[in-house]
């Protein structure tokens, strides 16, 4: 499958490539990823985000003393950030004159179902993370693909967000559809996405040159990676 094929987006305003539509994403606030991934890395650590989106996360990685080069492909989600240096790129064909203390890839963007455009996620990594420095990637746990079910739930601020449309083309793939509604507004958001068992990523992160060196967190969701030298 062709990545472009893997994802479908609508309702109002921009759209990126991958689904994600921009203004909704551009209200949404952190819950704990910037404290869980300051916890994780030295101080005042320089970070390349990729795929960053509207700055949920950049904002407050910057206020916890990080420097922070924001990526992504959709210069629309990027004109929200401020304070961080922001290069609008496919992650696949970033070449920046220097290297991070940390590479961040999260909110699933590593799980895309094309094996080949995940490979070159992990390159675009290794070729930007500083000797003795890390990757971080955010996957799904292989236990939340084999168990996810649709559901609806109402956050604090009124936002309604619903999964729905759950398949399972290939035993490894997931397609599902996510619906969110603000007040009038409603996104959709249709994806296909790979579940990345501990030993295919580990698999996956050695072609890159990197090694697979633990998990942030208990629930195995967020993975950190070594890059091997010489
Ligand atoms: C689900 S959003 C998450 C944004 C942000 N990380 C957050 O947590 O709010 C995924 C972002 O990754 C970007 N993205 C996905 N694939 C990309 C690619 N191949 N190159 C650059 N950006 C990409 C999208 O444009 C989108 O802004």
């Amino acid at each position: 499958m062709i990545s472009r094929e893997l994802y479908h987006g609508t309702g109002p305003g921009p759209v990126t490539p991958d689904g994600c539509a921009v203004d909704y994403y551009a209200m949404l606030t952190p819950n704990g990823e910037p404290e869980l991934i300051h916890a994780a890395i030295p101080e005042e650590a320089s970070i390349l985000e990729l795929g960053a989106g509207a700055g949920r996360i950049t904002h407050s990685l910057l206020a916890l003393g990080h420097e922070v080069v924001a990526v992504d492909e959709s210069p629309e989600m990027l004109a929200h950030i401020k304070g961080a240096e922001t290069v609008p790129s496919p992650i696949q064909s970033l070449a920046l004159p220097r290297k991070f203390d940390v590479v961040l890839l999260m909110s699933f963007v590593i799980e895309t179902a094309d094996d080949g455009m995940r490979q070159t996620f992990l390159r675009t990594c290794r070729e930007h993370v500083a000797d003795g420095g890390s990757v971080i990637l955010q996957r799904k746990s292989p236990e939340w693909y084999d168990t996810v079910e649709p559901f609806e739930r109402e956050a604090e601020d009124g936002r309604v967000v619903r999964m729905t449309g759950i398949s399972r083309p290939e035993p490894h793939l997931l397609r599902a559809t996510m619906e969110y509604t603000v007040g009038d507004r409603r996104w959709t958001h249709t994806f296909v996405s790979r579940r990345l068992d501990d030993d295919f990523l580990a698999a996956e992160l050695d072609a890159a040159g990197l090694t697979m060196s633990g998990f942030l967190e208990g629930n195995r969701e967020w993975v950190s990676a070594l890059p091997q030298v010489g």
